[in-house]
């Protein structure tokens, strides 16, 4: 059987956001109620994926250990290593080699926030593909800010590139990307371009001229947020906040998932939730074991 690990890119230096990000890793920013990982490894988890390498720098790996520590209090399990230079995403495959053991992954961008109805059949389709990457496509504005997939019209992939400068479509390739092993070599394989990074385009491109590459679109009913700027990060927050208020069900709540998918027993969900002496965040979780507010008091 194909078992696929994950992977969470959270390095980089954020310098885009300063002075936002001068003493905080951009991953650690909050979106509404909580800290910009949770939404990559909520997709994860989505995906039935237990196993989580989170990949950040030397400064912020304490404050990562800290929130997350070893995955317990969320049902899964992580694994630390540290990228000593913002490299390119691809080179995370490259560190992520011993965690991976010879496993397909799943590679998603610490800062990429995905939300929308049928995701999950989604992700279950991509972790059941035994032989190549399989990536997302979406519709944007300002596709010369992202890698750019060009397809005809029976989805067909015709070209890929890294933020072009004349886009030859809409279509953005999103953060979030399922690999086989080869993976590893192909990223060993490539040279760093331009700007001095290991593009991960360049290995999605590699999968195309090898047929072995899947796209698979997004479309209207779903939402893909950006965190690059600050007004997106505000847009984004907003954006949970909004769907959160409007349903009474919180999107990315870690604990959540793992209790709905059988990972974390309601006594466990308890105890986290007095943790959070009875805030929101904490009563949420109570409610969604069905556990009465008031026995928290004692
Ligand atoms: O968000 C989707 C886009 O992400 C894709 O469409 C592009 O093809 C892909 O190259 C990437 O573009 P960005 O310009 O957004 O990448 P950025 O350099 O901002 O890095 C994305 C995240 O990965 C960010 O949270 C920082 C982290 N990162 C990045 C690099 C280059 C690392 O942890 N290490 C790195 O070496």
């Amino acid at each position: 059987m194909t078992t696929y690990k994950g992977i969470v890119l959270a390095g980089g230096t954020g310098t885009r956001l300063y002075p936002l990000t001068l003493s905080m890793s951009k991953q650690l920013l909050p979106i509404y109620d909580k800290p910009m990982i949770f939404y990559p490894i909520s997709v994860l988890m989505l995906a039935g994926i237990r196993e989580i390498l989170i990949v950040t720098t030397t400064e912020s790996l304490s404050d990562f250990k800290n929130l997350l520590g070893t995955g317990e209090d969320f049902g899964v399990e992580f694994t630390y290593v540290v990228q000593q230079k913002p490299e390119g995403i691809a080179q995370a495959l490259i560190l992520a080699e011993p965690f991976l053991a010879g496993d397909h992954c799943c590679l998603i961008l610490g800062d990429n926030i995905f939300y929308g109805q049928n995701f999950i059949e989604r992700l279950n389709q991509a972790t059941k593909v035994e032989q190549g990457c399989t990536v997302f496509a979406y519709h944007v504005t300002d596709p010369e800010r992202f890698g750019v997939v060009e397809m005809d019209e029976n989805q067909n992939v015709l070209s890929i590139e890294e933020k072009p400068v004349h886009p030859k479509s809409n279509y953005a390739l999103t953060g979030l990307y399922f690999f086989d092993n080869s993976s590893i070599a192909i990223a060993k394989s490539l040279t760093p371009s331009k700007r001095g990074e290991l593009e991960i385009t360049d290995v999605i491109r590699h999968y195309l001229s090898t047929q072995n590459l899947k796209v698979s679109s997004l479309g209207r009913g779903f939402a893909w947020l950006d965190t690059g700027t600050y007004d997106s990060l505000l847009d984004a927050g907003q954006f949970v906040e909004t769907v959160e208020k409007r349903q009474g069900l919180k999107i990315a709540c870690l604990e959540e998932i793992a209790y709905r998918m059988g990972w974390l027993s309601k006594e466990q969900i308890v105890a986290r939730a007095k943790l959070f002496k009875q805030n929101a965040y904490g009563k949420y979780l109570l409610d969604t074991v069905g556990y009465p507010i008031f026995s928290c008091n004692r």
